[in-house]
């Protein structure tokens, strides 16, 4: 089926629209190119340009009257910069996402599956948290996430849009195919800051060692790329089922499994081979001991489960970073916002 990707020329949305591709499924791709590559929708039908111009949102529906679902993966996502900017990440994420949601609507493409974010989450125990858990989200980033998945529940029990909110947890690693990957040379999340090290020798900052974790640093619940596009493939086919009698759903989307930062170093090491020499570094502002997802939604509802472990995340994030400078044209250049 024909299938809108927003935000398809980014690290998620590429993988999504390959996956679907895979599927036999027409993706169909709208993105500013604002982080984004061009590179990665070669080959796609693609529009230039931004979720919230409702002509040209009508532009692509009408040129492809099949569509009937969008996955919505635009948005602005470095937490830092949404600290200095929140109004950019509002406009783009919560009014954009608005804009795009009812145009659609209008349009007659009501099914909605939405990047979703385990960031709206407060602290959680031990026990991971479910869909249901307690909300804190602590940036203008995540502020900006929780607001967006609200609003269109609120959209869908008034209209006849239906919402799919899958919340993904720390995604790692690349198209196994190594189609796409993340864009950046050197991704500043935790496994990219390990890749560095790798690469330059320099050890590598636990930041923070008092967490209440089994061993005091900071637990995340990693989850391959591929698996998390497997899950959008499972949604988009099973949208209905997956509502299960409601207007709007939200799974989480992690493995039910927590590594802290010394296990990942440690499988970082077995997989490279070569040891990570580690130093103790204070907290970061911000950060939280961190959790890990509850799982039985997404097996009840899409029959999903993360199918990669967290070496293959790894394995294949260095596979990518050493491909990357060949598939892409200019691969000093990373989107304008990051
Ligand atoms: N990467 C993560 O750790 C993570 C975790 C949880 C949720 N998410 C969510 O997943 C989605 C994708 O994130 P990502 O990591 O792939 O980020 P990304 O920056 O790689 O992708 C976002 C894409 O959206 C495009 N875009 C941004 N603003 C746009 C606009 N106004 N109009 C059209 N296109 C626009 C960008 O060019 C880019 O291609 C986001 O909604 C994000 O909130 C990401």
């Amino acid at each position: 089926m024909d299938v809108l990707v927003t935000g398809g020329a980014g690290y998620i949305g590429s993988t999504v629209a390959s996956a679907l591709a895979d599927a036999g499924h027409r993706p169909v791709v709208l993105d500013d190119l604002s982080t984004g590559r061009a590179e990665f929708v070669r080959g796609r039908r693609f529009y230039r340009g931004d979720i919230a111009d409702a002509g040209l949102v009508r532009r692509i529906v009408a040129e492809h009257p099949g569509l009937r679902t969008a996955v919505h993966c635009a948005a602005r996502v470095a937490v830092p910069e949404s600290v200095a900017r929140p109004a950019d990440y509002y406009r783009t994420n919560v009014t954009g996402t608005l804009e795009l949601a009812q145009t659609l609507a209008e349009a007659g493409v009501r099914d909605l599956v939405l990047s979703g974010s385990a960031s709206v989450y407060g602290p959680a125990g031990a026990a991971g948290v479910d869909e249901d858990a307690p909300w804190a989200p602590a940036s203008p980033y995540a502020r900006t996430k929780a607001v967006a998945e609200l609003m269109l529940a609120d959209l869908a029990a008034a209209t006849r849009l239906r919402v799919l909110s899958l919340r993904y947890f720390n995604p790692v690693g690349a198209d196994p195919q190594l189609r796409t990957g993340p864009q950046q040379p050197r991704p500043g999340h935790v496994l990219g800051v390990l890749a560095e090290s790798l690469r330059t020798g320099a050890s590598f900052p636990v930041r923070g060692t008092d967490y209440p974790t089994r061993d005091g640093s900071a637990l995340r619940d990693y989850v391959h790329v591929w698996d998390l596009a497997r899950a959008h493939v499972a949604a988009v086919e099973g949208f209905e089922r997956a509502l299960d009698g409601r207007r709007s759903q939200a799974i989480n989307l992690g493995t039910g499994r927590g590594t802290t930062v010394h296990e990942l170093v440690a499988t970082f090491a077995a997989v490279t081979g070569r040891p990570v020499p580690v130093v103790a570094a204070p907290r970061r502002p911000g950060d939280t001991a961190g959790t890990f997802a509850r799982t039985e939604r997404a097996a009840y509802l899409l029959g999903w489960h993360a199918e990669r472990d967290l070496a293959t995340g790894i394995a294949d994030l260095l596979a990518w970073l050493e491909r990357r400078p060949a598939l892409l044209e200019n691969p000093a250049l990373v989107g304008s916002s990051r």
